[in-house]
């Protein structure tokens, strides 16, 4: 329907599977999940069910075993919806559940991928501490090796699906004070809220994305058995860096969803809406409108389908995975933007979807590494070879 590149039988099934659940469990409820700032525990399960919590996990480990693009074919769909849902579909598959299938042991793909894999286990991902957002290698939170154990003492900052989430996958300073080893210091710990020390902190109160619960997480003298260290000690940063290469490519599809809800609202509103005799449609203002619009969601879906198929073939995606969340949610929060304003005074209320989309738009600009990051990375990218 807005894909470029050739879809498969497979993914237009599972693309039309998406849709038309979206449609029917998540699109109709989507305001008032927002209003009432409401997790809907019941929608991931059933997304769970269908086999959308384990979209890149393969069979033998319980997952579907799909491809990239696939998976953000799918995405795009959940998150024309309702980017809260979007969120933990994206950060679920893309984060903790990728990190233990490739760096996990038997024993930790058993006991966590392949429920997760299932829908059984909803996974989230903390990295970010109230003192370390875009420098995440200036984390505080510390791990002391105790026997066969390690004692955790921090906080969590924005972990989204917090206080709902089953995993969280946690990066921890696992260097020692007289001897800091920087980036290198970090290990990832698979942590689960049963571990005693490990608390919900507190639930942050947003401008958009309100039915996906974002907390801190507090860890007071947390144990944790060594066994649930993921991969080496001494990594857990370089994994978290290659994981959100993976991740941004689902902030990006989020973005492309959240954009061309908002495109499909002012198409269908400017057909109806009459002022000065005319419908909306028919003033050139507002089809120029409607035309940068549209050409902003193809661009981004263009860029993004690209990056994921060349990842599909193995291809290192780090700078087109970059600018391919970049221009998706600069995109996103112009093309709502512009949504609103084709909307005029309906589009500033409640009572019309593109005020909520507009808000959620925003989100997309900063997680995952904000613009700014983007741009670092795509900057650096540019030396990386020469
Ligand atoms: N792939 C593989 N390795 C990578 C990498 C990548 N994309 N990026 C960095 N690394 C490796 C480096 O090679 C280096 O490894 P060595 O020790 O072997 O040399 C190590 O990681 C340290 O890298 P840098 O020196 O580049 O680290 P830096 O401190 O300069 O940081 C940064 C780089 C790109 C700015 C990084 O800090 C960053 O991405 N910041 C943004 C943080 C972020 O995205 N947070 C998101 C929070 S999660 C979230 O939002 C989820 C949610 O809830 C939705």
């Amino acid at each position: 329907m807005h894909e470029l590149l050739p879809l498969t039988e497979e993914q237009r099934e599972i693309q039309a599977l998406a849709r038309d659940f979206a449609r029917e469990h998540i699109a109709p409820f989507a305001a008032d999940w927002d209003e009432r700032s409401h997790f809907e525990r019941s929608v991931i399960d059933r997304l769970g069910e269908l086999g959308f919590l384990g979209m890149l996990v393969p069979e033998e480990h319980d997952g579907l075993g799909l491809d990239t693009y696939t998976y953000l074919l799918a995405l795009e769909e959940i998150a024309a919806a309702d980017a809260s849902v979007a969120v933990a579909m994206s950060v679920h598959n893309s984060l903790p559940t990728q990190m233990i299938l490739r760096w996990g042991s038997a024993e930790q793909k058993r006991e966590y991928l392949e429920p997760m894999a299932r829908g059984e286990k909803l996974g989230a991902f903390a990295l970010s501490e109230p003192e370390a957002g875009s420098d995440a290698a200036s984390l505080r939170a510390q791990g002391v090796r105790d026997g066969d154990e390690w004692v955790i003492n921090g906080t969590k900052s924005w972990v989204s699906s917090g206080g709902h989430a089953d995993v969280y996958l946690t990066m921890v300073r696992t260097d020692t004070p007289s001897r800091r080893r920087g980036a290198r210091g970090i290990s990832a710990f698979i942590l689960t809220p049963d571990l005693p020390g490990f608390a919900i902190g507190k639930k942050e109160d947003k401008m958009g994305l309100r039915a996906s619960p974002t907390t801190e997480l507090v860890f007071d003298n947390l144990r944790v058995p060594a066994s649930r260290m993921l991969g080496e000690e001494g990594s857990g940063f370089v994994y978290a860096m290659q994981s959100l290469d993976h991740g941004r490519l689902g902030i990006a599809a989020q973005a492309i969803g959240i954009a061309r809800a908002a495109l499909e609202h002012a198409t269908a509103y400017a057909a109806e809406r009459k002022q000065f005799g005319k419908a909306l449609r028919d003033l050139q203002a507002i089809q120029f409108k409607l035309a940068d619009m549209a050409l902003r969601v193809a661009a981004s879906r263009a860029l993004l389908h690209a990056t994921a198929a060349a990842k599909d073939r193995g291809v290192r995606t780090t700078q087109f995975g970059a600018m391919s969340k970049l221009f998706a949610s600069e995109s996103a929060m112009w093309v709502t933007n512009q949504a609103v304003q084709i909307f005029g005074g309906y589009g500033y209320m409640k009572e019309y979807p593109v005020e909520r989309l507009f808000r959620d738009a925003k989100v997309t600009e900063i997680y995952e590494g904000t613009s700014e990051i983007q741009r670092i990375v795509i900057a650096r990218e540019l030396y990386s070879h020469s």
